[in-house]
């Protein structure tokens, strides 16, 4: 028999001690593509404060705030300049405090983004250490001789973004480490001074009423670049250890872990509760399973359900006792996760919210990017000058050297590129989908005068109806946050399904993740009756034995 069930967690005590961002659903902003508030084409502070109110009707906990600190912008704010400024076209300090404060306000924390594995060229560290090698902050990077004998590189290391990671300064005839672009020198953290800087920094931040820190590619920090291990490297936990007692200890804040490299094995050295290191970790083992061994992701193998669900199923059973996860699909580095995961043509609509049902319904903190939450699509440009990227320009030689053709270089960008995330979010149906009264940066995505948050917002079958529900429903229920993680149907092709269990209760997932309408053998203990919490297509209050599943179709049984 179908019991009501508790909305409230005033009852659960387990719920009521977890630390706050246990329940918050995470919203980030790439600030210059978000609201430009002047008409210069760049998104900006001011922008994103007019958007408060809308992004407390979501029901957010926290904005993770990509870089807004001053920077040259090679790569759009990756490239920090002053950690303690804000770059001129994203506002001021003054605007910085408003937002914190507007947005403490509405019961959102602003979460910053703490890029430290490098900083820019520009930045007075690097220029005081090119300047001279007695200056103290020349030891704040990395630097290496040239090969004896070739005035070579020091060794064959490759940057993420091409080309190679050691670049010469002939002035000081030697070579300084950057793994990222050549104006974005790697921080030599083996120095103490730069550590405590980096500390002093933090806290000023914390004191000014932040709620926590992204930090950027953090695995990166702890390198033996000698040994050539730059992932994960041997004195990554002394300093992750460090910076807790340094900073993070006795504040009430949030931390999220970039790491490219960690594994279900290695995660809970990062945020296990033992550790008094970082809260979670945001990992990327299922973008990676799509990418192709040698060209990686400009070349993107065809969609695998049984891979991509094996990555979410092995992190959710990893974390299952201790560490936490950090949910998501997309970001600013990543294509449109319906257009890469579901269907952005007929079944738009129905397969992003499939997305955000099996994602939010996880264990872990659920993560938005912006314009997710209306089923923004990929960017799809034709030309090499349409994208922004450095990234992407920093690879195309190279890609062509490899053997890649023009058209299947573009072709790659369009499924994988970074700047699908980052064309405008389309608020309005008027010009620049409301973006800005400018000339935007990088092109608005044409099909703005659909897709845009006026348009999903005014129909109650839009997607952020199902994003406002599962934001809500995560508030509430504990068993979404904190019950057991079990896994079904590893080994279907096209269906997508777990449960939850806690207290006697059990949440049942299921999605079709195709667009045919297919026949379900529902396994044992996934079936029987319950209330309908969520779906895409029609309310279910039963999982019969056998059930006919329509395109794209899926829903969330509670039962008890
Ligand atoms: C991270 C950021 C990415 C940036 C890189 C270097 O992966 O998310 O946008 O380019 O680090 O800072
Ligand atoms: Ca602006």
């Amino acid at each position: 028999m179908t019991k009501a069930f508790h909305t409230t967690s005033s009852a659960d005590t387990e719920q009521a001690t977890m630390p706050w961002w246990k329940t918050a659903t995470a919203y980030q902003i790439y600030p210059r593509s978000f609201c430009d508030s002047n008409g210069d084409g760049i998104g900006d502070i001011p922008g994103i404060i007019s958007k408060l109110d809308y992004l407390a009707g979501l029901g957010i906990g926290f904005i993770w705030l990509s870089p807004v600190y001053k920077s040259p912008m090679v790569d759009n704010g990756y490239d920090i300049a002053d950690y303690q400024d804000i770059a001129p076209e994203f506002g001021t300090l003054a605007d910085m405090d408003t937002l914190i404060a507007e947005a403490k306000a509405r019961n959102i924390g602003i979460v910053m983004d703490l890029v430290v594995n490098h900083c820019s060229s520009e930045h007075p560290w690097f220029k005081a250490a090119l300047a001279s090698e007695d200056a103290p902050e020349h030891d704040y990077f990395i630097w290496r001789n040239p090969r004896l004998g070739r005035n070579a590189r020091p060794d064959d290391l490759q940057s993420s973004f091409g080309g190679p990671a050691w670049t010469y300064v002939p002035e000081l005839g030697k070579y300084y480490l950057h793994q990222f672009a050549k104006e974005q020198p790697d921080l030599n953290w083996s120095n103490p001074a730069l550590r405590a800087e980096i500390y002093k920094m933090m806290n000023w931040w914390f004191d000014r009423g932040i709620a926590g820190f992204r930090m950027d590619v953090i695995d990166l920090i702890g390198k033996d670049v000698d040994a050539g291990i730059l992932a994960e490297g041997p004195q990554l936990h002394d300093y992750l250890q460090e910076m807790h007692r340094e900073t993070l200890a006795g504040r009430d804040v949030v931390t999220i872990g970039e790491s490219w490299s960690t594994t279900p094995q290695t995660a809970t050295l990062y945020c296990g509760s033992d550790r008094k290191e970082l809260s979670m970790v945001f990992q990327f083992d299922h973008v990676k399973s799509g990418w192709d061994p040698k060209f990686g992701k400009w070349k993107p193998k065809p969609f695998d359900l049984s891979r991509f669900r094996k990555t979410f199923f092995d992190w959710q059973m990893a974390l299952s006792d201790d560490g936490w996860n950090s949910l998501f699909l997309t970001n600013h580095d990543l294509p449109r996760q319906v257009s890469k995961y579901g269907d952005d043509g007929e079944y738009r609509v129905r397969s992003a919210k499939l997305l955000a049902i099996i994602l939010h319904l996880m264990k872990g903190t659920p993560f938005i990017y912006q314009g997710e939450e209306i089923g923004m699509t990929n960017a799809r440009f034709e030309h090499l000058e349409d994208f922004r990227d450095v990234e992407l320009f920093g690879h195309y030689d190279q890609a062509i050297a490899d053997g890649q053709t023009h058209a299947e270089f573009i072709a790659g960008a369009n499924a994988n590129g970074r700047d699908n995330g980052r064309t405008p979010m389309q608020w309005s149906g008027s010009e620049h989908a409301g973006f800005t009264t400018g000339i935007p940066w990088i092109a608005v995505n044409g099909n703005y005068p659909t897709i845009n948050v006026a348009a999903d917002m005014a129909n109650p079958e839009g997607v952020a109806a199902t994003y406002l529900k599962l934001i809500s429903l995560r508030k509430t229920m504990p068993i979404i946050s904190l019950g057991e993680f079990i896994p079904f149907s590893i080994s279907e092709t096209k269906v997508f399904a777990y449960a939850r269990e806690r207290d006697g209760q059990r949440l049942s997932v299921v999605a079709n993740f195709s667009e045919t309408e297919i026949v379900y053998d529902v396994p044992e203990g996934l079936s029987g009756l319950g209330r309908c919490l969520i779906f895409n297509v029609q309310p279910r209050d039963q999982i019969a034995k056998q059930i006919r599943l329509a395109p794209w179709e899926a829903f969330a049984v509670l039962s008890e």
